[in-house]
């Protein structure tokens, strides 16, 4: 059964060959069709082959679904009281994960899957189609990989954080909860994992630590990704360079060297500024990394603690206001900027070949998901040809 999307007013296929040769591959009076839940043909509405059904986006604009390539969604609780008392002018300092770890401990495995499955379905909604999620708040080897199994249930983008934070119970014993993490921990882990990842940060994992982890995941067969540089300037960013890490996240704090490391490597620096907004801290400076030549990804890091939000859209917004991305920059970070970053060339454009992954916005431009901030812009979302 093929699909004809038609009446498209504006289509954003992130493909640089289609329409106005922008890299959002802009397209008017657009239409595609879709067979077996990949794109077969894209092109002007007037052109567009017969199918056996169509939806008509009544001038709407169509965009490729996001892909939220950086979240926490494993965990029970959560943490009002420190985001009050943060906005009462405390700092963040990550010691409120050990919060969420207690709580995530306690739940059970139908808590912990309804709470994936709720924030699945917020993120859905609100034109998400790609997500990754990451474990790191069991951190114990049956609770990161029972973290990891559930996860797997909604996504193939599952990303293994035992270094997180060290737990209480390895309080001044750091050494040996990392060597935890890289043997007994890992290998009930990988199993269910795609990604390995490490918060190297102040009051987490210092670089060597950081770099055992990581080479460890990529010697059990999963691919690096790394939390740097977000409390602090410090190795993390250079680290994922150095081991080819798919991404480095957060990238808040920034020496000339991570960008020059950067710009010289393969590695996305994603952007996550729901964990600025609600952290209250400065922004990451977008138009510094985009300038230097280097790929940005923008992602929610939907968690308790730093960011609970599971909307791109709010971070397209922040994007575009705090950090001097323009809303084409911001629109692209977060659907193929997200698929550069879990290496994905499947999801993120809608170009011929691309999964049919879109959400059709109430507003006839991809420039409304910053000019209108904090409106529910998303009508319809197709994930893999299909209605969600
Ligand atoms: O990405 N930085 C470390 N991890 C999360 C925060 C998790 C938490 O505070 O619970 C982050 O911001
Ligand atoms: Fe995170």
């Amino acid at each position: 059964m093929s699909l004809l999307v038609c009446g498209i007013g504006e289509l954003v296929t992130n493909d640089p060959a289609i329409g106005d040769g922008s890299p959002l591959g802009v397209l008017r009076d657009a239409a595609i069709v879709i067979e077996e839940g990949l794109v077969t043909w894209v092109g002007v509405a007037a052109a567009a082959p017969p199918a056996d059904r169509s939806l008509d986006a009544g001038g709407a604009a169509v965009i490729p679904g996001f892909v939220d390539s950086h979240a926490h969604l494993v965990f029970a609780g959560d943490r009002t009281a420190e985001f009050a008392a943060r906005m009462s002018g405390e700092p963040y300092t990550g010691g409120g994960i050990r919060t969420t770890v207690a709580a995530t401990r306690e739940a059970s495995d139908e808590v912990l899957r309804a709470n994936v499955a709720r924030l699945v379905r917020e993120a859905r909604r609100q034109g998400t189609t790609t997500i990754e999620i990451k474990s790191g708040y069991g951190l114990s080897t049956a609770d990161e990989a029972r973290s990891l199994r559930i996860a797997r249930e909604f996504t193939d983008e599952t990303t293994f954080l035992g270094a997180h934070v060290v737990p209480a119970e390895f309080a001044d014993r750091t050494d040996d909860y990392v060597a935890l993490v890289c043997d007994e921990m890992l290998a009930a882990a990988a199993p269910h994992a795609r990604w390995v990842d490490v918060f190297c940060d102040r009051g987490a994992f210092d670089g060597d630590q950081a770099k055992a982890v990581l080479e460890a995941g990529v010697a059990a067969g999963l691919r690096p990704r790394i939390h740097a540089n977000q409390l602090t300037a410090g190795p993390g960013v250079r680290l994922a360079v150095e081991l080819g890490a798919a991404s480095a996240d957060h990238c808040t704090h920034l020496t000339d060297a991570d960008v020059a490391a950067l710009a010289a490597g393969s590695t996305v620096a994603t952007l996550l500024p729901g964990a600025e907004f609600s952290t209250r801290s400065p922004y990451p400076d977008a138009r510094r990394l985009i300038d230097a030549g280097i790929t940005v990804a923008l992602a929610t890091d939907c968690n308790p603690g730093s960011s609970y939000t599971s909307s791109m859209s709010f971070c397209v917004a922040l994007a575009v206001r705090e950090m001097r991305m323009t809303p084409g920059e911001a629109v692209w970070a977060a659907t193929a900027g997200g698929a550069r970053a879990l290496r994905r060339t499947d999801v993120g454009h809608l170009g011929v070949g691309a999964r049919a992954d879109l959400a059709m916005l109430d507003a006839p431009s991809h420039l409304h998901l910053a000019y209108r901030p904090g409106v529910p812009l998303v009508r319809t979302v197709l994930l893999n040809g299909e209605p969600t």
